[in-house]
């Protein structure tokens, strides 16, 4: 499956294209300090290509949901530490989504204080989720210049501090209707400063909290998702081909590691002038790699990344449910349904307790595991590896205490004619083969997981 196949956005490298989308689980602390569940469940997910946290705030000013984490303190850098760290000794890598909610929020959660937007202009027609339950949105101050300005500094302030905690890259949340979503559009942005009116002045603000990440990160660390054809809370543009060109377009100038691109959602049929198929309308536009995401399975990913139209594609609920979704899809394993009520609940309940399929667990025989070595069998079928196994695998090996004890003839196989070489590999354990091949201490280590597409492990004898 092409969708198994390693591949990069900017410098990221993904074994495989089948990335975790962002994902808001409200189950930080008050202060916004994610705790061990948190390192649980990501680290559960480590095998995906590329994990996107949940959105997660910038600042205190930011916050507009319960039980959402932040990045500004240094207890919540902390906190953050220990996922990364756990994700990254699985084998993940892992990307921050920085996150200021704007007009979406309420003064219940944010100490009392109006949340903040472009302009004075609320949402109508939808309620919000407050710790005393539903309620409307409240009329959002407007920042002033100063404000916006300082709000920029924020999130270059957040970008330092993910790289503190340890993350891989970040990435702007600029869709589904927050702050950078709100200067954007037309009818939510009414400011008469240089960051309202025409389209290049309303794009200022992402372009500018844009080139800061990247001032912080470099090249080909920081990615931004944009929904340009979502009208959720209340993102409506008279023209999104006018506006998302012209910031696409301008995206184009920085060296980002990738677009994460919303396809058009049902919305969009509400809005006859919109374009109606999103991915080929701005898709071809940004010229770096890209990221879809919006309701794809397994068929509809594998035949999106086939065409060439994407680099990968990012899931969302089917993860929640399916931790070893990689895995599951590896092996057309049919999925788990998620709980959708434990979706945003708090607890451990529907979160870091979805079961892994039981092929992903351990051989319980302990006969086999006592008697001391496992002897696998490593089937290499990328041509361009051959060859470079044990020269570039032997040092991984060898810290696992591990050896190559044989290497095979070159042949192929029916299916596809894909040729092989095998190479036999003698571990103390199936335990500690299987460590091995998850780790990732290098390039090739990533490849070597079990599972990834050039690489898979075969036991042939367990004494
Ligand atoms: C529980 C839940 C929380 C979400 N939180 C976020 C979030 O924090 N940031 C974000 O950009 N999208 C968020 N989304 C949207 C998902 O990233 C994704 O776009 C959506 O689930 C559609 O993808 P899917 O069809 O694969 O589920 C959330 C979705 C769900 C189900």
């Amino acid at each position: 499956m092409n969708l198994l196949t390693p591949t990069h956005l900017g410098k990221l490298h993904l074994p495989n294209r089948v990335v975790l989308a962002p994902m808001t689980r409200s189950r930080a602390d008050a202060d916004g300090i994610v705790g061990d569940l948190t390192v649980k469940y990501y680290v559960q997910r480590a095998t995906a290509g590329l994990i996107i946290t949940e959105a997660t705030n910038i600042s205190a000013e930011a916050k507009g949901s319960p039980m959402t984490p932040g990045i500004w303190s240094a207890e919540q850098v902390a906190a953050w530490k220990k996922v990364t760290g756990a994700v990254h000794a699985a084998g993940g890598t892992i990307v921050m989504q920085l996150w200021h909610t704007g007009r979406v929020g309420h003064s219940t959660v944010r100490g009392g204080q109006l949340p903040v937007a472009p302009s004075a202009v609320g949402i109508q027609g939808q309620q919000v989720y407050t710790p005393t339950g539903l309620q409307n949105y409240e009329v959002p101050r407007a920042l002033t210049t100063e404000e916006v300005r300082s709000t920029i500094d924020d999130y270059e302030r957040a970008a330092q501090n993910a790289k503190a905690a340890g993350f891989d890259g970040v990435e702007l949340h600029g869709a589904f209707g927050y702050l950078p979503h709100q200067f954007l559009v037309d009818s939510v942005n009414q400011r008469t400063d240089e960051y309202g009116g025409s389209v290049e002045n309303r794009a200022r603000f992402v372009l500018e909290v844009m080139e800061r990440l990247v001032g912080v990160w470099g090249e080909g660390r920081v990615g931004i998702r944009l929904s340009p054809t979502l009208a959720y809370n209340g993102m409506i543009d008279s023209d999104p081909l006018a506006t998302f060109g012209y910031l696409i377009t301008k995206l184009n100038a920085l060296p980002l590691a990738y677009l994460h691109l919303m396809r058009a959602t049902p919305d969009a049929v509400r809005f006859p002038t919109w374009p109606q198929d999103t991915v080929a309308t701005f898709g071809p536009l940004f010229t770096g790699s890209l990221l879809l995401n919006g309701g794809y399975d397994r068929d509809s990913a594998e035949a999106v990344v086939s065409s060439g139209a994407a680099h990968a594609v990012s899931f969302g609920a089917s993860f929640i449910g399916n931790p070893d979704l990689v895995h599951r899809f590896e092996v057309g394993a049919a999925l788990a349904v998620p709980d959708r009520n434990t979706f945003y609940s708090g607890g451990e309940k529907g979160y870091a307790d979805y079961p892994a399929l039981p092929q992903d667990e351990e051989p319980q025989d302990e006969k086999k595991l006592a008697k001391g070595y496992w002897l696998v069998q490593v089937t290499i079928t990328d041509p361009a590896q051959f060859g470079k196994y044990t020269a570039v695998a032997g040092p991984v090996l060898a810290s696992y205490g591990a050896r190559v004890l044989a290497r095979g003839e070159v042949r192929e196989v029916v299916e596809g004619a894909v040729p092989r070489r095998p190479y036999f590999v003698e571990f103390p354990s199936y335990a500690v083969a299987l460590a091995c091949f998850r780790s990732a201490g290098y390039q090739d280590a990533i490849a070597l997981r079990a599972g990834a597409a050039h690489f898979d492990i075969v036991v042939v004898e367990g004494m």
